[in-house]
C-alpha cells in the first residue's frame, strides 16, 4: 500500500475503532500496514509495547481482567511493602491508606495528584492478587509482574535480609513456575524523604539490591528508578549503578517538595527523554529499558523507543476523564490504546509511517518493525569483552 493509501486506511480505522475495539489490533496492524509492533519487557516478548505501570489501576483482578480484554501488553501490580516472617515492615510508612486521587491538567498534559503510597491491605491479600494475575499470564491473556518496595538502609546500616527473604520467597511460591518476574520500586515519594539526600546511599542501594533479592529465588528483576533530586548526570550515574538488574524502568515521577506530592506531565517526559539521550558508558544492551512518564501519544512512545526503550508503562493516560479520549465506547484501557495506536497524526502507526517517509526507518522483509526504532547497541568496550 502507498503511504497515502495507508493514511486513508488509518483515518478509517481510527473512526470505526472508536466504537468497536479489536482486541487483536497488533495482527490488524500487521495485515493492513505491514507494521510489526512486537516489543519486549524484562526479556519477555510482547505483541506491542504498551503496558500499565504499577499503581491504583492494578489493585484487583477486575482491573486486570479489563486490561486483558482490551489487549494491553502487560500490567505491573501495585507495589507491596516487603515484610519479614513476623509481619514487620521497615518501610511501613509507605503502606498508608489514601483513597482520593485528583486527575488534573498540568501544562499541555495531565497529572494525577495522590498522597497515598504502597499496597495498604495484608500481604496475604497481595499474594491472592498475584495468584489471580499469574493465572491470566499463564492463560496467555496478559503478562503481569508484581512490584515490591524492600528495606533501604542508611549507609552505616545492613540490609534487613529477613524482609528480602520472606517477601521474595512468598511471591515466588505464589507465582509457581520460575523465574519470577519482579519490579523493585524506588518510589518518587522517596525523593522527598530524608533517606534520599545522600548520593552514595542511593548508589549503594542500586548496586546491592539485585543480589539481595536474587539470593532468595530465581528472579528476573526490573528496577524502577526514581527521579532523584539531583542533576541529570546523577540520573545517568544511577542507571550505571543499577546495571546488574535485568531491566530498568525509567524514570518514576518528579517530586514537588513544596506541595509534598509526586507529579507527572510534560516536565516529566522532558526530563526523562533528556537523560535517556545522554551518552552513557552502559556497556551492553543489558539491562533493557522500559520507559515511563507522560506517555500520552504514539509519538511519545516513539520518543522513548528511539532512546532505547523496548516498551513503555503508563499510569496517567489510563485514567483521564472519559471525554478526553477520542473513542466513544469501551473501557479506559481500550480507549487509551485506540488513541495511542490509531490516531492519524500522533498515533504509533502514523508516526512509524512518518519515519519511513522521512528515511529514518526502513522495511525489512517488507515490514516496519517497532524494535527497529531502538538505537543499535554500543559495541562492547575491550574491558567487557568475553575472553
Ligand atoms: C496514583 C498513582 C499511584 C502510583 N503508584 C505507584 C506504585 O505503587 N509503584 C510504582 O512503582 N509506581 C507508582 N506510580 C507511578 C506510575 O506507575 C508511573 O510510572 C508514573 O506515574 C509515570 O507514568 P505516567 O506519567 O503515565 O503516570 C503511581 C502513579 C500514580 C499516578
Amino acid at each position: 500500500m502507498s503511504n497515502s493509501g495507508s493514511l486513508a486506511s488509518l483515518t478509517r480505522d481510527f473512526e470505526r475503532f472508536k466504537r468497536e475495539w479489536p482486541r487483536d489490533f497488533p495482527s490488524h496492524v500487521r495485515d493492513t500496514y505491514r507494521i510489526d509492533l512486537s516489543a519486549r519487557y524484562l526479556g519477555q516478548p510482547l505483541p506491542h509495547p504498551i503496558g500499565k505501570g504499577s499503581g491504583q489501576l492494578s489493585l484487583n483482578s477486575g482491573q486486570l481482567e479489563t486490561d486483558a480484554e482490551a489487549g494491553l501488553a502487560f500490567a505491573v501490580l501495585k507495589t507491596v511493602i516487603a515484610e519479614d516472617s513476623g509481619g514487620d515492615q521497615s518501610m511501613a510508612a509507605w503502606a498508608i491508606h489514601e483513597s482520593k486521587m485528583k486527575v488534573e491538567r498540568r501544562g499541555a498534559g495531565w497529572t494525577v495528584t495522590w498522597k497515598g503510597r504502597g499496597w495498604d491491605r495484608s500481604f496475604d491479600d497481595y499474594l491472592a492478587l498475584v495468584r489471580a494475575a499469574r493465572d491470566l499470564t499463564n492463560a496467555g491473556r496478559l503478562l503481569t509482574v508484581p512490584s515490591v518496595k524492600y528495606h533501604l538502609p542508611r549507609l552505616d546500616e545492613p540490609f534487613r535480609d529477613a524482609e528480602y527473604a520472606h517477601t521474595t520467597r512468598a511471591l515466588a511460591t505464589a507465582w509457581g513456575e520460575p523465574p519470577l518476574l519482579l519490579e523493585k520500586d524506588f518510589s518518587p515519594t522517596l525523593a522527598g524523604d530524608r533517606l534520599a539526600e545522600e548520593k552514595r546511599q542511593i548508589l549503594r542501594w542500586l548496586r546491592e539490591v539485585p543480589q539481595r533479592i536474587r539470593a532468595h529465588a530465581d528472579v528476573r528483576l526490573a528496577m524502577k528508578l526514581m527521579n532523584a533530586r539531583f542533576d541529570d548526570d546523577f540520573q545517568v550515574e544511577m542507571m550505571t549503578a543499577a546495571s546488574s538488574a535485568d531491566a530498568l524502568v525509567v524514570f518514576n515521577r518528579l517530586f514537588d517538595s513544596t506541595a509534598g506530592v509526586a507529579y507527572g506531565g510534560p516536565e516529566l517526559s522532558e526530563r526523562n527523554l533528556r537523560v535517556l539521550a545522554r551518552p552513557s558508558d552502559r556497556p551492553t544492551v543489558r539491562p533493557s529499558l522500559c520507559g515511563t512518564g507522560n506517555v500520552s501519544s504514539g509519538r511519545m512512545i516513539v520518543e522513548y523507543a528511539s532512546r532505547g526503550c523496548s516498551s513503555v508503562q503508563l499510569h496517567t493516560f489510563l485514567q483521564l476523564p472519559l471525554d478526553a479520549y477520542p473513542a466513544t465506547d469501551g473501557s479506559r484501557t481500550q480507549r487509551a490504546l485506540h488513541a495511542l495506536v490509531f490516531d492519524p497524526r500522533d498515533g504509533l502507526v502514523a508516526v512509524m509511517l512518518e519515519r519511513e517517509a522521512a528515511g529514518m526507518l526502513s522495511r525489512r522483509g517488507g515490514e516496519l518493525h517497532f524494535l527497529d526504532l531502538l538505537p543499535l547497541p554500543l559495541p562492547l568496550p575491550d574491558a567487557y569483552r568475553p575472553r
